[in-house]
């Protein structure tokens, strides 16, 4: 569709226009001072909070706002209305608890520390493929990969599909809020994929995520149907790989293009965990929706039933009401409740998986790999859509 470009980000918001998609922060910036809520009569009616504490409160809010909603599309329905869902992430209580009760066993604080050496063995095995060639697309040669080969592993199916999945989640997650028939077919075509690998997980059960989906049981006895189980794992999948995957990117960015930090963090390894932290901080990937269900007001706006909303995570995480120096990254920040990965009852379950994944590829890379440079700024590329992250980045280095 053809969209005018924005003049007026105050009234007229678009997360999909070029010069967003480019550099957010500016705008972000501009709303939270001018017009901290504001709103846009695009996508049939958007509303786009951007300060830390009016998200916390939406966010913490579900008797307001549900999560029907969660991506803002050219289409009036929600996806819910359209038959899409992908539990926990799209359902609101009380079924909501149940279903994510059962998975917090599989990403539990133990269970990813088994996953460590793994996950660096894999990063290790990445850089083998390109390190004497002098360079590579960190996005597309390392950072991409790393969260795939994890979160199929964890799932129980083959990560030779690679680019099948970058693919649905191109047209799912970055294409959808425009491409209408094609994200559905693009999840009609995963759950076709999915369904052959549920199928024989039913006849050889095995130690992974399918498997505990299978056996496990709802709080009235019910084991999950067919479509639960698959709406679950299309979730993994996406929530999984393209937001690590963006957070690998831009942290590599940032120490590709600003040779202190690189040499900091290299010298000074222990900062390795504060460090993780103030990535996931100010290159926040994860912008969520969600659907006003009773009429409400935040911050003196009124709000109906019916208004959707985006909840830009990463703008409440540069808020200088909340954050020192919000737009600067400081590798050994103390304070730094950011709120990367959502707050209330919808916080992500992946975080303790993220939060390793994205470390270890930095320690990894760094280890291996402890000077590079971004040879061409204009062609790093970024996904449009509600998860942001470096699509292109060509370095240059020498093996270390
Ligand atoms: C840097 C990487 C990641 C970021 C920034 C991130 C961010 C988020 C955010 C902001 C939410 C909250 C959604 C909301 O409020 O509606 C969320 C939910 C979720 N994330 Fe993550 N995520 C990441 C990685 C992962 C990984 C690796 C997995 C698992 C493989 C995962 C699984 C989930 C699930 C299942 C939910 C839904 C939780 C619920 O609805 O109760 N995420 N994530």
């Amino acid at each position: 569709m053809n969209r005018p470009p924005v003049t007026d980000w105050t009234a007229d918001f678009d997360h999909l226009d070029p010069t967003f998609v480019a550099d957010p922060y500016p705008i972000y910036e501009q709303l939270r001072t001018d017009c901290p809520i504001a709103h846009t009569d695009r996508y049939h009616g958007v509303w786009i909070p951007t300060r830390y504490e009016d998200l916390a409160a939406i966010a913490h809010d579900h008797h307001h706002f549900s999560s029907r909603t969660i991506l803002v599309t050219d289409r009036p329905e929600s996806p819910h209305d359209l038959g899409f869902h992908a539990p926990p992430i799209t359902e609101d209580p009380p079924y909501h608890t149940d279903i994510r009760r059962l998975l917090l066993p599989v990403f539990s604080p133990k269970v990813v520390a088994d996953y460590e050496p793994i996950t660096r063995a894999m990063a290790n095995d990445l850089i083998d493929g390109f390190i004497t060639d002098g360079g590579c697309d960190a996005a597309t040669d390392f950072a991409q990969h790393v969260p795939i080969k994890v979160i199929t592993r964890m799932l129980g199916i083959p990560d030779s599909d690679h680019a099948q999945f970058r693919d649905w989640i191109h047209r799912l997650i970055e294409e959808s809020p425009i491409a209408g028939d094609a994200t559905f077919e693009a999840i009609f075509e995963i759950g076709g994929y999915l369904a052959g690998h549920v199928d024989q997980h039913r006849t050889s059960p095995r130690d992974d995520i399918i498997t505990h989906l299978l056996e496990a049981r709802m709080p009235d006895g019910r084991p999950l149907t067919d479509e639960e189980i698959l709406g679950v794992c299309i979730l993994l999948l996406l929530a999984g790989i393209d937001t690590t995957w963006s957070a690998i990117g831009s942290s590599l960015l940032h120490l590709a293009t600003n040779p202190d930090d690189r040499r900091r963090l290299r010298d000074e390894p222990d900062l390795i965990n504060s460090a993780t932290e103030e990535f996931l901080r100010v290159f926040a990937p994860v912008t969520m929706a969600r659907e006003v269900i009773e009429d409400t007001e935040v911050g003196g706006c009124p709000m109906r039933k019916g208004d959707r909303l985006l909840l830009p995570f990463p703008s409440g995480n540069r808020d200088p009401e909340i954050f020192d120096r919000p737009d600067n990254v400081v590798l050994d920040r103390e304070a730094n409740r950011h709120f990367a990965f959502g707050v209330g009852i919808h916080r992500c379950l992946g975080s303790n998986l993220a939060r390793m994944e994205l470390r270890v590829a930095l320690q990894t890379w760094l280890e291996r790999i402890p000077e590079f440079t971004l040879t061409d700024p204009d062609a790093v590329t970024w996904s449009a859509g509600q998860v942001r992250g470096p699509r292109t980045l060509p370095f240059a280095f020498t093996a270390g």
